[in-house]
């Protein structure tokens, strides 16, 4: 028996990933985890228990559980922060890779993050890595947050999401631990020309030929 079919989708901040892991996981009829949900929960129960991200969240990680995962309260700019605090811990990220692993074990996955093809499955059959240019990125993440597109201070707003982006890239790049790297058998996908129509047949030709 062949093993489980597991795809990791590695890359910075809204360069498209979890737009891909989503579509691919459907086109595939594999389970998705967007693991950046693990980090973002972990963060959230730090706020929400009056407690600094940046002190020892070992206590918070370990509570996490995939129902945490559709809260709705994850995709605000505090918890982007924390998140990323928290997850420069090597202590949160070890105790989180269990919890990624074995969502895949049984029937395969879509994994999305900064360290599924380096650290979390580093024998996945196909790695990807999303990037995009900032420009790019700040615009997308811009245009998914914002309510109004014809702010007249919308090139100010587009400026402050891609100084944000920057910062989280910095950090996430420049941790010791597991750092935002493509694993040197990654298959890289520059999203900036394409369409996520054509990010989706582009990534299941690579899945096509890597599983042939
Ligand atoms: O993908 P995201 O923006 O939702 O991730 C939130 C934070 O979690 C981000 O700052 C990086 C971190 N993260 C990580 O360190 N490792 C992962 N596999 C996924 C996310």
């Amino acid at each position: 028996m062949t093993a489980p079919l597991i795809i990791a989708v590695d890359g910075p901040a809204a360069a498209g990933k979890g737009t891909l892991a989503q579509r691919l996981a459907r086109a595939l009829d594999l389970p998705y985890l967007d693991t950046g949900l693990l980090y973002r929960a972990t963060g959230r129960r730090m706020l929400d228990a009056g407690l600094d991200p940046a002190t020892t969240a070992d206590d918070q990680a370990r509570r996490v559980t995939l129902d945490d995962l559709s809260r709705t309260d994850l995709r605000v700019p505090e918890v982007d922060r924390a998140a990323s605090l928290v997850a420069s811990q090597p202590s949160v990220r070890r105790i989180l890779v269990d919890i990624q692993r074995a969502f895949a074990t049984r029937h395969g996955a879509v994994l999305d993050g900064r360290d599924i093809g380096t650290v979390i499955f580093p024998d996945a059959r196909v790695k990807l890595f999303v990037t995009a240019s900032l420009a790019a990125r700040a615009r997308r993440r811009w245009e998914q947050m914002t309510a109004d597109p014809d702010a007249p201070d919308r090139e100010a707003q587009i400026a402050r999401v891609a100084h944000e982006l920057e910062a989280r890239d910095a950090a996430d790049s420049s941790r010791a631990v597991a750092p935002l790297r493509a694993a040197p058998d990654a298959i890289h996908i520059e999203t900036d020309d394409l369409s996520a129509d054509e990010v989706l047949a582009e990534a299941l030709r690579i899945v096509a030929r890597m599983t042939r």
